[in-house]
């Protein structure tokens, strides 16, 4: 291995949770869960494969039936479900892995499919661009119902509630989703809240729901083992704010107050006009904000990830497709080896093809 010290490969305490390395697996969905949303030994499998990690983020888990909105994607609701990811957490720990749980709730990304042929809810009745996935194909998204006021705490408690289950079902830990469009982030940009309650309007009340939803997880289960991910910069899923660099700076800075485990921030997933925004990146942004552990997540390679902790621009990186294609990242990373490619057709639904059939180093040929 080379001069450069790899930083990759130095462990990380992440409010006492040791961390062998700072390669971090990003929570992607990939649409294999069982019936009733249930997680399978396949997919304890994909998680133990890959549990050299510094740390595992799972995929998007939802915390309600109405956070639903893609077929095959697990829950973390019942008790089926928390039996299910019980199976994933043994696995991916009797292989000294971590493992933090994504609770998601899709708010208007969904479709009646999804919920008995009623609306998805969102803070406003705002549609948006595009077609859900469903499982009989794609369906154009309808107008969401605005959540009334008065249904907010009970939507809260659904989070905490999650987060307790994510516990009991072994998890070291939960993400929550505040990013990429779904109905955190509904509530904190301006394109999609319209709210004229306390929950809509200014940067302040935009922030609450995030907040609150925070206060309520580090409640329910330690802030040490809460983190939340956010994208402020994103316009997948069809968003937009007026502000973003003064709506997250404004939720950011708020997010002190917790110690938290973390804070992931997301660059964006798609080419975005919004990046005009920012000098550099969004972490690089956000770091001078955010006065604990940053993870920085977005089409990351090796030598970028090195820079950015070199250049202290976040504590951890995550990976998302190359960690989908290599279940020996830092290995590889460490070895300076060749990388597998990800095979979109395999993303989503399916079966053990491109799920766990991935290559690990010893098995392919060649090391640069
Ligand atoms: C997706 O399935 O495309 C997806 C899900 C969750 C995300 C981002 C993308 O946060």
């Amino acid at each position: 291995m080379s001069e450069s010290k790899n930083l990759f490969l130095t462990n990380y305490n992440l409010s006492g949770l040791e961390l062998p390395n700072r390669v971090i697996m990003a929570p992607m969905t990939r649409s294999r869960a069982g019936d009733g949303n249930v997680p399978t030994e396949m997919n304890a499998k994909y998680y133990k494969q890959r549990a050299s990690a510094g740390l595992i983020i799972s995929e998007g888990t939802q915390i309600s039936p109405q956070g639903v909105g893609y077929p095959w994607t697990p829950g973390i609701h019942s008790n089926g479900q928390v039996e299910g990811w019980k199976k994933v957490t043994k696995a991916v720990h009797e292989a000294d892995g971590r493992i933090f749980a994504q609770l998601w709730h899709v708010g208007r990304i969904s479709h009646p499919v999804f919920h008995d042929g009623d609306l998805p809810v969102a803070p406003s009745a705002v549609k948006p661009e595009g077609e859900a996935f469903t499982a009989s194909g794609m369906k154009e998204f309808v107008t969401p119902r605005a959540l009334e006021t008065e249904e907010i705490p009970g939507v809260i408690e659904d989070y905490a509630n999650a987060a307790e289950n994510a516990i009991a079902a072994g998890f070291d830990g939960v993400e929550i989703h505040g990013a990429n469009g779904y109905l955190i982030d509904q509530f904190i940009q301006d394109s999609t809240n319209k709210r004229t309650d306390r929950y809509g309007g200014s940067v302040k009340n935009r922030a609450r729901f995030a907040l609150e939803v925070t206060e309520a997880v580090a409640e329910a289960i330690g802030a040490e083992k809460t983190g939340i991910r956010l994208s402020p910069s994103g316009e997948f899923n069809d968003m937009h704010d007026s502000n973003p660099k003064q709506t997250f700076g404004y939720l950011i800075e708020q997010l002190n107050q917790f110690d938290l485990a973390y804070l992931h921030l997301v660059e964006p997933l798609t080419d975005v006009s919004d990046m005009k925004n920012y000098a550099d990146n969004v972490a690089v942004h956000f770091r001078n904000v955010y006065d604990g552990t940053l993870i920085t997540c977005g089409n990351y390679d090796r030598e970028s990830g090195i820079r950015a902790l070199e250049n202290d621009h976040a504590d951890l990186v995550a990976y998302a497709t190359l960690y989908l294609a290599n279940p020996d990242l830092p290995e590889r990373f460490a070895a300076n080896a060749g990388l597998n490619e990800p095979d979109r057709e395999t993303f989503y639904g399916g079966d053990e093809k491109g799920y766990l059939d991935y290559p690990f180093m010893e098995e392919t040929e060649e090391v640069a």
